[in-house]
């Protein structure tokens, strides 16, 4: 056997599954398999064989060979909602927030997302790509491996088109494995109607999207303010009759609805979900749909956590994301949403990161390469730097634990 790179003495390694599982729900979601001082074999990209150390064959030969005594080795985190693609930060309303203002009251005095929009039509695809592309790195470096991104700052045709455009363009300038997702329906931009501007997402934006193929996704801000349930299923039915699955932003700032429109239309997420009652919990159970919490967002905006318990305990599946993006959530830090779960909404640790693998891998549409250290699945991990135990790194909260990272078998130079 030979294998390209070759990692010994692991002291744990995480979320080993024999078969590819397409997700994990209700107690199911604590069960985590670690296997003790093990070794990962990696040829061609993918994961040729793995094992406790006593089962390292001695014919094995390694061009390269990693020794990870005292450290753990994680599939790498799936990031199933995010904008990473955006022109500039905005830390002014940060401080607006701090001062009292709410999400609310600064989208309505055209901050937010409308504020983001303005920004990201001045830039270039060229100069959007550029500092798109160091947030991907420091993800990347973060341990994430695959990621979703989201358009919804053009607010134009030209602008949605170009956002996306520059997504692709993250996935053949980085190792990323890269979903992408048209969310035209993320504000109504100044100087037109709603009602004519989902018309122009309808008739315009959703067909250019598909002919170009920039889209796997079609995502809507189902809101109070922003779409309402009815407007949500019309412009998600159009975008499927164009090839795009739904994913929906839901129940974040109120009990929008968006959750039952999730479940209606066969959504593959609906994500924040900060605001949820006994019903909205009903509608998911006996679905497909994957309930998403970001909890980056409710801490930013210290709104309440999601129900996280009370959905797991009914038998519901559950995933985290990071949401980063320059207003609600400023970080793709995945470790970091591993400690918020931990602490915000009472996850497990090996509930946490079942929900940043296995779980967004689903979400994704990734399970059979991504998610966890199954044979033949893409080689993404990433190696901690010692560590006394797994739980260790949720609960060492905003320390940088990850020594070395290893995307599609190769790997990333620090
Ligand atoms: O997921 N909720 C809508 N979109 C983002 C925030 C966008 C923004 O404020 O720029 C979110 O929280
Ligand atoms: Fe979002």
């Amino acid at each position: 056997m030979n294998c390209d790179l070759l990692l010994t003495n692991i002291k744990g390694l995480m979320q080993v599954r024999e078969a590819t599982i397409q997700k994990v729900a209700g107690s199911a979601m604590a069960q985590l398999p670690v296997l003790s001082n093990a070794f990962l074999c990696i040829s061609n990209g993918i994961i040729s064989s793995f094992g406790g150390m006593d089962k390292l064959p001695s014919t094995l030969s390694a061009k390269n060979n990693i020794d990870c005594s005292g450290r753990f080795v994680f599939p790498s985190f799936v990031d199933s909602h995010t904008h990473l693609v955006f022109a500039a930060s905005r830390e002014e309303e940060f401080v607006m927030k701090i001062k009292g203002a709410t999400y609310q009251d600064i989208a309505a005095a055209g901050g937010g997302i409308l504020n983001s929009a303005r920004k990201l039509q001045l830039l270039s695809e060229d100069e959007l790509l550029a500092r798109s592309l160091l947030r991907a790195w420091e993800v990347i470096h973060s341990g994430t491996g695959a990621i979703e991104i989201k358009s919804g700052y053009g607010l134009t045709l030209k602008d949605e088109l170009k956002m996306l455009r520059v997504a692709k363009r993250i996935a053949k300038e980085t190792p990323l494995t890269v979903k992408t997702t048209f969310l035209g329906a993320h504000a109504v931009p100044a100087g037109i109607t709603k009602e004519a501007y989902i018309e122009t997402i309808l008739q315009e934006m959703i067909p250019a999207v598909a002919e170009e193929k920039l889209a796997d996704y079609i995502d809507v801000f189902c809101e109070q303010g922003f779409f309402t349930p009815y407007e949500t299923e019309k412009i998600v039915e159009r975008g499927k009759a164009f090839g795009m699955k739904p994913r929906l932003h839901a129940n974040q700032l109120y009990n929008s609805g968006g959750v039952q429109v999730g479940v209606k239309t066969g959504a593959l997420s609906v994500d924040h979900l900060e605001n949820m009652g006994e019903a909205e919990i009903e509608a998911l159970m006996n679905s497909e749909v994957m309930p998403t919490a970001l909890p980056g967002a409710a801490f930013f905006l210290n709104l309440p956590f999601p129900p996280a318990r009370k959905m797991i305990n009914a038998g519901l599946p559950l995933a985290i994301a990071s949401d980063y993006n320059p207003g609600s959530a400023p970080s793709g830090n995945m470790p970091l949403m591993l400690s918020l779960a931990c602490v915000k909404m009472k996850l497990t640790p090996e509930e946490a990161i079942n929900a940043a693998t296995l779980n967004t891998a689903y979400a994704l549409e990734l399970s059979k390469s991504h998610g966890s250290i199954t044979e033949s699945k893409e080689a993404n991990v990433f190696i901690t730097k010692p560590m006394p135990s797994y739980a260790f790194m949720p609960y060492s909260f905003g320390s940088h634990l990850i020594e070395q990272v290893i995307l599609k078998g190769r790997l990333v130079s620090a």
